[in-house]
C-alpha cells in the first residue's frame, strides 16, 4: 500500500519533469493578426502559435482546429485569402524538438469568423437641405473600431448623347479618413454621396454603400427646374412636363425614389424634347426630379406623386415665398355630391366646411409641412409644402 502511494507520487512528479503538465511554464496561445476574430471572405490574416516564455528553445508545433482547413505544423499560417471553411476554433500546442515527449497543453481555443464582404450603411443628417448648408455624412460598418478606414464618393454627371456618370473622391479622403463621418461644407445643389470602408496591408475593401442623396428645393439663379403644371400631386394619364432652365445647352431630367434603386433619366420614364421632359403618367410613381447639365450643374428638386386613386391635392412642388397667397384645392375624379371636405396641415384639420380649396393669404413660414385632403371617406396622398423667405 505504502509502495503503491510513493509509485503513484513518482508518476506524478516524472509527468511533470517530462511533460512540463502540472505547473509548467510554457504555454501556448494563438494569435491572430490582425487581431480582429471577424474576418471578411477575402481577407489576409496570419494565425501563429506562440509559446510563452519559450526561451531558445526550439519547437514544434502541431494544430487542432474545427475548421475544414487544418493549419500544417509550423507556427505561423498565413492564409491570403479567406474563405467559409475557415471558420472555426483554432489550438495549438508546442512541443520541444528532440525531446519526444516535453510539449504544452493545447492552448485555448481562438474562434474565427468568416463573414461575407461587408456593405456599410451610408445615412445623411438630411435629405433636404437650404442650399448652402452643411451636411455630415455617416458611414456605418458593424464594427467600427476594427481597423477601417473609410473612403467618400460624389456622383460627377457627365452627359455626352447619353446619360452616365462616375464617381469622385470627396476632397481630403483619397487615403481614407479614420472617422466614420464625413461633413461637406455648403452643399449648393442636388448630390448623390457612397461610401466604403477599406483596411489591412494590402488594403481589404468593403462594398460600395448604396447611393445616399441630397436635395435642394431653393431655387437658384443659375439652373433651376420648374414644373408644368406647378404641383406636387397629379392623376395618371395627366400631361406633366418639367423644364430645365440654365446656362446650359445639354440638360436631363433625373428622378430617385424609393422603388428604383438606381438612377435613370427621362429617357427611361419620359421623353426628353430639348431641355423639357414630358413625363409618362401612365402609371403612379412617387419620386423626386432634378436637372442636371453636361457640364455637372444641377438643380433644385421636387417631389411628383402620380396617383391613380380617386382624390389628389393640388399644392404647389415649388416652394412658395413668405408673403405670398398660397391656393390648395382637392379634386376628385369620380362624381361628388355637396358634403364636408376635409383640409389637413401636419395631421391636424385646419379646414371642414362645404369648400375644396383652401386659401392662405399671406403664406409664412409656420404654414410650411404636410398637407391632404379628405372627402366622403377617402384621401389624398399627402404633399410637402415648403415656404421659402423673400
Ligand atoms: C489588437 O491590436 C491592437 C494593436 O496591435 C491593440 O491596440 C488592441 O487592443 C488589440 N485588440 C485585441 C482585441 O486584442
Ligand atoms: C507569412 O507572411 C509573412 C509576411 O507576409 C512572411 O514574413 C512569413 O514568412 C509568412 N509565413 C509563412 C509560413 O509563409
Ligand atoms: C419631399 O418630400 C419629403 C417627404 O416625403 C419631405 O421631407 C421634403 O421636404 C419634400 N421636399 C420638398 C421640396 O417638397
Ligand atoms: C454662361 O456661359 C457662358 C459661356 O459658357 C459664360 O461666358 C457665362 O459667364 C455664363 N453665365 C453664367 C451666369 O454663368
Ligand atoms: C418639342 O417642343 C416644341 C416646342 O416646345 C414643339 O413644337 C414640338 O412639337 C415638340 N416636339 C415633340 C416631338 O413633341
Ligand atoms: C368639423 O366641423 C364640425 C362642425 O363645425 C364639428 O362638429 C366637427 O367636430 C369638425 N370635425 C373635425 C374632424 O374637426
Ligand atoms: C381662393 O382664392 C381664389 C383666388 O385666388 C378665389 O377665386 C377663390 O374664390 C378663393 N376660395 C375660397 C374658398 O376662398
Amino acid at each position: 500500500m505504502g509502495h503503491a502511494l510513493l509509485g503513484v507520487l513518482g508518476l506524478f512528479w516524472l509527468n511533470t519533469l517530462l511533460y512540463g503538465h502540472a505547473e509548467g511554464p510554457n504555454k501556448a496561445v494563438v494569435t491572430l493578426q490582425p487581431n480582429w476574430t471577424e474576418v471578411y471572405r477575402g481577407e489576409r490574416i496570419t494565425l501563429r502559435c506562440e509559446i510563452k516564455d519559450g526561451g531558445d528553445t526550439e519547437w514544434e508545433y502541431e494544430w487542432r482546429t474545427t475548421s475544414s482547413e487544418k493549419p500544417s505544423d509550423q507556427n505561423e499560417h498565413n492564409i491570403t485569402s479567406v474563405t467559409g471553411s475557415h471558420s472555426g476554433d483554432y489550438r495549438c500546442k508546442g512541443r520541444k524538438t528532440h525531446t519526444q515527449h516535453s510539449s504544452t497543453d493545447w492552448s485555448d481555443p481562438i474562434k474565427l469568423t468568416v463573414s461575407d464582404r461587408p456593405q456599410p450603411v451610408l445615412t445623411v443628417s438630411s435629405s433636404w437641405l437650404s442650399a448652402g448648408a452643411s451636411v455630415t455624412l455617416n458611414c456605418r460598418v458593424k464594427d467600427p473600431s476594427a481597423g477601417w478606414r473609410f473612403y467618400w464618393y460624389k456622383r460627377v454627371p457627365r452627359l455626352s448623347g447619353n446619360f452616365y456618370y462616375s464617381y469622385e473622391q470627396l476632397p481630403g479622403s483619397s487615403s481614407g479618413t479614420e472617422q466614420d463621418s464625413y461633413i461637406v461644407h455648403g452643399q449648393t445643389h442636388t448630390a448623390e454621396y457612397q461610401c466604403r470602408a477599406g483596411r489591412g496591408d494590402p488594403e481589404y475593401q468593403s462594398y460600395t454603400s448604396y447611393s445616399m442623396y441630397v436635395w435642394t428645393s431653393d431655387i437658384h439663379s443659375s439652373a433651376s427646374l420648374t414644373e408644368s403644371p406647378d404641383r406636387a400631386q397629379h392623376f395618371t394619364s395627366d400631361s406633366v412636363s418639367l423644364s430645365c432652365e440654365g446656362n446650359s445647352t445639354e440638360w436631363t431630367v433625373i428622378r430617385s425614389s424609393p422603388e428604383e434603386r438606381y438612377l435613370f433619366d427621362c429617357s427611361t420614364w419620359g421623353t426628353m424634347n430639348g431641355s423639357t421632359c414630358n413625363i409618362n403618367t401612365d402609371w403612379p410613381s412617387d419620386a423626386v426630379y432634378w436637372c442636371e447639365s453636361g457640364s455637372g450643374e444641377s438643380t433644385n428638386a421636387v417631389n411628383i406623386t402620380v396617383q391613380d386613386g380617386d382624390m389628389i391635392l393640388l399644392s404647389p412642388a415649388r416652394p412658395v415665398t413668405e408673403g405670398h397667397s398660397v391656393s390648395l384645392s382637392c379634386i376628385s375624379r369620380s362624381q361628388t355630391f355637396d358634403s364636408i371636405v376635409f383640409f389637413y396641415h401636419n395631421e391636424k384639420v385646419i379646414q371642414n366646411d362645404s369648400r375644396w380649396e383652401l386659401n392662405i393669404s399671406a403664406v409664412s413660414k409656420s404654414d410650411e409641412g404636410f398637407y391632404k385632403c379628405q372627402h366622403s371617406g377617402r384621401e389624398s396622398a399627402q404633399s410637402w409644402m415648403s415656404v421659402q423667405g423673400e
